[in-house]
């Protein structure tokens, strides 16, 4: 038996965590008293490339990054106390801070993912849940968006992990796509390409953060073919490596977050996001905590890990239209 990566001896031996993620289930289906599931942390503020279609750049400002001592403060204070069950480390590229990794991985054992570039050597944590290594394209596709030599140095990275730390180190290995004007032709060879070195391949669409971005993938005929494609090949062998559920892909078809740069629908409460200086970011995981800074677009939002929770029910930022 596993779910979502996680075997038996571990899903038994994490119960009483469970337990807590059933009381807030039950507290928000109940009462809607919202508790966070999730976390996420910008654990550094530096970023050794400039994709193009970045969030984190349009909103960088200060060169400051918090020592280990500061971020287990805010692990307490932000992600302990609240109970959260797995937490993302984000950026800028969390790897140039692999102290930091260390700290929460021995904080939250088997459950941090460390959303990466991939371009630094990736170290074996015993307690890590999983690299989500985000890959834009075929090998072409990819640097263009993320920079020259780019997928070959991932490429190899993901290859030695698996070839220097034995049979099962794929499974620490998952892909994340996000799927943008240029790269959404390239999906089904993305899969196939590292299909052998990961565990699994989960998708997301680019958020654009002003009207008429041209990375954004428009809602309509293209899109629509392209998740049908991945909903038939769920059905037809890919179920145990597509990680998005079938209802997760039919919703970001179209709108389901927001309207203009106002959440809705989106459970924004649901995951507790902590920037590089540990402060609460608004409204979600790749907003700022600088409410002067650019938003992100909810109207035409495809986010993988809001949209995710919302096909299982969660949903409800507490925003009304305006
Ligand atoms: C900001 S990066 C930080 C972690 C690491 N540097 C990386 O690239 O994986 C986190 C994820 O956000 C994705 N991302 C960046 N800009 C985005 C946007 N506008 N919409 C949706 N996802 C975006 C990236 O592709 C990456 O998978
Ligand atoms: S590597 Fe990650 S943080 Fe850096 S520019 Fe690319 S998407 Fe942004
Ligand atoms: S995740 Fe939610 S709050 Fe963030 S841009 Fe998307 S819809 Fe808006």
């Amino acid at each position: 038996m596993e779910i979502m990566g996680r075997g038996f001896k571990q899903i038994m031996h994490e119960s009483p965590m469970y337990f807590h993620m059933g009381l807030k289930y039950a507290g928000y289906k109940l009462f809607n008293k919202k508790s966070p599931f999730f976390g996420s942390a910008d654990i550094i503020n530096v970023c050794n490339l400039h994709c193009k279609h970045c969030y984190w750049w349009l909103n960088r400002k200060e060169n400051e990054d918090l020592t280990v001592e500061q971020w287990k403060k805010v692990i307490d204070e932000k992600f302990k106390k609240q109970h959260v069950f797995i937490v993302f480390l984000v950026g800028g590229e969390p790897m140039m801070r692999p102290e930091v990794v260390e700290l929460f991985v021995n904080e939250f054992p088997k459950r941090v993912c460390v959303v990466t570039n991939g371009t630094y050597p990736l170290p074996k944590f015993k307690n890590l849940y999983f690299y989500w290594v985000s890959i834009d394209g075929t090998q072409k596709i990819h640097d263009d968006i993320r920079g020259k030599g780019t997928w070959e140095q991932i490429r190899k990275n993901v290859i030695n992990y698996v070839e220097t730390n034995g049979k099962k180190a794929s499974k620490d290995i998952w892909i994340s796509m996000t799927i943008n004007s240029l790269n959404y032709k390239t999906v089904k060879d993305v899969m196939e390409e590292w299909r052998d070195y990961t565990h699994k391949f989960g998708i997301q669409f680019h958020t654009p953060f002003m009207k008429g971005d041209p990375l954004w993938l428009p809602f309509g005929k293209e899109r629509n073919r392209l998740v049908d494609e991945l909903i038939e090949m769920r059905q037809n062998g890919y179920k145990d490596y597509l990680s998005n559920p079938q209802n997760q892909l039919e919703l970001m078809k179209g709108g389901w977050g927001g309207k203009g740069t106002t959440p809705i629908d989106c459970p924004t409460w649901a995951i507790v996001s902590v920037d590089h200086m540990g402060r609460e970011k608004m409204p979600c995981c790749i907003g700022s905590a600088d409410k002067d800074s650019m938003k992100p677009r909810c109207g035409e939002c495809g986010l993988g890990c809001y949209s995710f929770l919302m096909s299982y029910g969660i949903k409800g930022s507490g925003m009304i239209s305006n």
